[in-house]
């Protein structure tokens, strides 16, 4: 039977009022298109019950911080943004493995988080996870920031009750139950953004520079990208060094792989094929703007064998 946004949309207010009842509710809200829909799910809930809690972990994109808090606070959702940059920078220094990775930025966040919980004496946490995060979290792919029972975490350990309403749908149908709530599509079709933001894109210890440099490079493929129809696509920093030449000498810089991806549901995905001029067009405009760069890559790996992020 095909899915219909306004039935879910009703049903899940319901199901969420009589969860939460009259106590005061956060979403963690860190700006892809799963978390805000489920912040604007929740919201007709909640109302001002409701707050609307942004990590600022220093690790999303150029201008994002901004841009997710002014979309919130547009529609009359409470917003707090809790600036954490140096406590996760401290939570990852010195990690390189993957899954390492993703375990302290998931403890950190969610003690983060926990911490907000009691400042505003929330009882309940309410979190976009959708299907794939569960399930891929499960198959042992990767483990998804967001997915805590299914893994084994006891979320009241972090002093939460967490409720997740889109826990049973795919991607397209978050979009549709954005379209349902009367949100526009340039909400609705938003790129998905992994919870740990950047940081799955570094090979490697993460540090401001790297991110740094890494938002640089992700905010010129944006702009360039933005007339080529993709599902995802971003910029990763290898930990590998390229030779290269800068003003006449030889230098040991930085490599920059570049990654679009066409998917329905991010299970499976292939590589846009993204027109060769706007390739080279990158290509200048990254090595000329970011002067540590000597090798820009195009990633034409489908999922699978490849995942989308790198880590
Ligand atoms: P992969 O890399 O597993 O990504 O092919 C599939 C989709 O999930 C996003 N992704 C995440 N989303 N928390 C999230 O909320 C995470 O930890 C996470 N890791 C990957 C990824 O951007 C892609 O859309």
């Amino acid at each position: 039977m095909a899915f219909n946004a306004a039935v879910f949309v009703d049903r899940k207010i319901e199901e969420i009022r009589e969860q939460v009842g009259n106590d005061i509710a956060i979403c963690a809200t860190s700006g892809g298109v799963d978390s805000i829909v489920c912040a604007f799910l929740a919201h007709r809930a909640l109302s001002r019950n409701l707050i609307a809690v942004f990590i600022d972990d220093g690790l999303m994109r150029e201008g994002e911080p901004q841009a997710v808090t002014s979309i919130l606070r547009k529609r009359g959702i409470r917003t707090v943004t809790v600036r954490a940059a140096s406590d996760f920078f401290r939570a990852l220094k010195g990690k390189e493995d993957p899954e390492e990775m993703r375990k302290a930025f998931r403890d950190k966040f969610y003690i983060t988080l926990g911490n907000a919980v009691r400042k505003y004496r929330a009882r309940f946490m309410i979190q976009g996870t959708i299907a794939a995060d569960v399930i891929e979290t499960k198959g042992k792919i990767k483990s998804q920031h967001n997915v805590l029972s299914q893994i084994g975490i006891n979320p009241s350990r972090y002093g939460l009750n967490v409720v997740e309403p889109l826990v049973m749908l795919f991607k397209p149908d978050v979009r549709k139950v954005g379209k349902a709530l009367g949100l526009p599509s340039s909400i609705c079709q938003r790129m998905p953004f992994p919870g740990p933001g950047l940081a799955t894109r570094i090979i490697g210890e993460v540090t401001p520079e790297k991110v740094r440099l890494l938002r640089k490079a992700t905010a010129i493929v944006e702009r360039e990208m933005k007339n080529v129809k993709a599902f995802q696509t971003f910029c990763v920093l290898l930990r590998d060094r390229a030779t290269g030449i800068r003003k006449g000498e030889r230098a040991f810089g930085n490599i920059i792989v570049v990654r679009s991806v066409q998917s329905k549901n991010a299970m499976t995905a292939s590589p846009t094929r993204v027109p060769y001029p706007v390739l080279e067009r990158i290509e200048t405009k990254i090595t000329a703007q970011i002067p540590d760069v000597t090798k820009v890559l195009y990633d034409i790996t489908p999922k699978p064998p490849s995942t989308i992020e790198y880590i």
